[in-house]
């Protein structure tokens, strides 16, 4: 459980995650003492990408420590909200709400989720110095640990942990905040994924060169910049701001932003018509930049008009232009009845004028990164205000058109695809997802954090929360959005089928008792079984805690078993044993299930170490070898977690 993962953390360094990619891409340049071969690696790159050495990168205080967090394991536990859970709407529902820290729900996520995601969009704080922002984190590392294991002096060291102690706002904080986090999505994306991130001027420069860094910068697909409808910032003598951005980069080059449905301003130039559907049309000549025959001289060529006059690509004020096409595809596009003759005036005679008709069936806008058209930050506002009773409850909320938008231009989603937001705030992200035409799920993660009665929307949001009888921290504001969100596309739309329910988990650190429980158990003690770790846990955290470490996800349909009155899970490959007293019988049972149920070949026995008495595990060892010398010839891997 939590121990195994507080062992295996303390030997982790600032680079696993980078040298674990190398392992495993690049096993040929580690030798079996574990040393790097960097000659042997070069010969990889040969002749494939220019090694520079401009050495050009970004640079903050603590950008290893950032590094270091990210790979470093989360000792959080997933906590299942039961009653919310069982309801009858969240049952099956596969969105997920998750109230914890993100760096520690990231962590989580990708041990189900990595290459899962298609689309992230994150609106983290600005850093404006009035949105509440500073950097503090939960590790303890002391200085000597840093030096250790950053290969820092002890000076350094020493700033890394002023920086991390002293709720700092500076830039090296706000990027040490988001560099972990950064790199933990990526690996979460699958390879036609993409991340769209919100900022505004107090951070894009360097949030752009933090991507560049951890997604590449030949990932970078753009960046939207969007009319926030109103102008702030004015007092200070300078300009002021009407916009925020969001960056966009892709998990892999070459990806293709989908197109967005034409406008009716669009369609009025599909006026025309022929047997093959409405057509719009444009000049054959090329125009715009590169439009002389010099610049593309194989598209300089003469066709015939109708008339069986040639006709060469010449610009209207004489110069010798180009075609759009070469001559062999004009071929094609005259055999596939796409050209059209037009008699217009040029140089005062009425002449043949070629034109390339296009059609309207199956056609898209390619999207502007310029968004000026959408709902603004008071909009914004108002739809979160109109759910809760007309009150104020959230402050930064994003416009619901504005990440319907995002979700609309996201590559190559299909139904079922996951869209991420570990910033959710009031889940407007969730609330897209459920209006949306096609069928996608979505994962939120939210801080709970408590909420702040010096800050007025929070103090009314806090008063809302108690009234209906909710704990007054920041996810509950975000649970209740998509609830009644819910509740009003049901009254909107009573025959969709969209999933409007979601599935809850907090993730909670072991209280320090649990911990020194944890630290003190010997296996020996199982002997005694006087141990109360598992009531500390709950049996439904661990099997929650487990299933998401094993890849099955959040929503796991997992099935419960009775063998002969005790209590296993069983799911794929894995069963798991966590309640105390495996009595024989259960044993029995568990055997017969093997050799009975075809369709139970579980390979995986995972047992928490703290329920059983060694003779129990022995036992169970014992009977289950004997499944080896059967039919199924099963090869069971038992793990014992602690
Ligand atoms: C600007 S708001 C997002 C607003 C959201 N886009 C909306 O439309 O409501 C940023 C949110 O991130 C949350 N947050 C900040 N740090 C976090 C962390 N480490 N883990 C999870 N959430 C965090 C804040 O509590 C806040 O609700």
């Amino acid at each position: 459980m939590v121990k195994d993962i507080m062992t295996a953390n303390e030997d982790v360094r600032a680079n696993d995650r980078e040298i674990a990619a190398l392992r495993e891409h690049f096993p040929a340049c580690f030798a079996a003492d574990g040393s790097f071969d960097i000659a042997r690696f070069k010969e990889y790159l040969a002749d494939k990408v220019n090694v520079t050495n401009e050495g050009y990168e970004l640079r903050f205080l603590g950008k290893n420590y950032a590094r270091l967090l990210a790979s470093v394991d989360t000792t959080t536990v997933i906590v299942p909200d039961e009653e919310h859970n069982t309801k009858p709407e969240n049952a099956n529902s596969e969105n997920i709400y998750i109230s914890g820290d993100n760096l520690d729900g990231l962590k989580h996520l990708l041990k189900s989720y990595a290459r899962k995601v298609k689309c992230i969009y994150i609106d983290p704080p600005y850093n404006t110095g009035s949105d509440g922002f500073v950097y503090n984190d939960s590790f303890h590392f002391t200085a000597e640990e840093l030096e250790e294991k950053l290969s820092i002096d002890e000076s350094q060291a020493a700033r890394i942990l002023d920086l991390t102690k002293r709720g700092s706002a500076s830039h090296s904080a706000w990027l040490m905040f988001m560099y972990p986090r950064l790199l933990l999505a990526r690996d979460l994306l699958t390879d036609d994924g993409v991340i769209f991130i919100s900022i505004d001027d107090n951070e894009q420069a360097n949030l752009k060169l933090l991507c560049d860094d951890v997604f590449g910068e030949e990932n970078c697909m753009g960046c939207i910049c969007r009319s926030t409808g109103q102008t702030t910032g004015q007092d200070s003598g300078g300009l002021g701001s009407s916009f925020d951005y969001a960056f966009v980069y892709g998990r892999t080059p070459n990806l293709d932003i989908a197109g967005l449905p034409l406008t009716a301003h669009d369609m009025k130039r599909f006026e025309n018509e022929d047997d093959n559907g409405k057509y719009a049309y444009d000049q054959l000549r090329k125009t715009g930049s590169n439009d002389h025959r010099e610049d593309r001289p194989n598209m300089y060529y003469a066709i015939q008009d109708p008339d069986g006059n040639d006709v060469y690509p010449t610009s209207s004020t004489g110069y010798d232009s180009c075609w759009r096409v070469e001559k062999k595809t004009y071929e094609q596009l005259v055999a596939d009845d796409y050209i059209l003759w037009k008699k217009t005036t040029r140089n005062g005679n009425k002449v043949w004028w070629p034109y390339v008709k296009y059609y309207l069936e199956g056609r898209s806008k390619r999207p502007s990164p310029l968004w000026t058209d959408l709902d603004g930050n008071k909009k914004a506002t108002r739809e979160v205000r109109a759910l809760f009773d007309d009150e104020k409850v959230f402050d930064y909320a994003k416009p619901l058109e504005f990440l319907k938008k995002i979700i609309q231009i996201a590559p190559n989603m299909q139904e079922g695809d996951i869209v991420l937001d570990f910033f959710s705030g009031s889940a407007t992200t969730a609330h897209a997802v459920m209006m949306g035409e096609k069928k996608y799920r979505y994962i939120m993660v939210q801080l709970p954090a408590v909420l702040d009665e010096t800050v007025t929307s929070q103090k009314v949001a806090k008063n809302f929360l108690k009234g209906i009888g909710r704990s007054p921290t920041l996810d509950e504001i975000g649970m209740e959005r998509i609830i009644r969100a819910a509740k009003k596309i049901k009254e909107e739309h009573p025959d969709t089928s969209a999933d409007l329910g979601f599935r809850h988990f907090t993730l909670k650190e072991p209280s320090a008792k649990t911990l020194d429980k944890l630290e003190t158990f010997a296996p020996e003690d199982g002997l005694m079984i006087q141990n109360t770790v598992l009531d500390d846990f709950g049996v439904p955290t661990v099997l929650a805690t487990w299933l998401v470490r094993d890849g099955y996800g959040f929503a796991a349909p997992v099935e419960t078993v009775d063998f002969a009155g005790y209590t296993g899970y069983h799911m794929d490959k894995h069963l798991y044993l966590i309640a105390p007293e495996l009595s024989d019988e259960a044993i029995g049972a568990i055997v017969e299930r093997y050799e009975t149920d075809g369709a139970f070949n579980p390979e995986n026995v995972v047992l928490f170490g703290y329920s059983f008495l060694w003779t129990e595990m022995e036992s169970l060892k014992a009977n289950l070898a004997r499944l080896k010398a059967m039919e199924k010839n099963l090869h069971i891997h038992f793990d014992i977690r602690y």
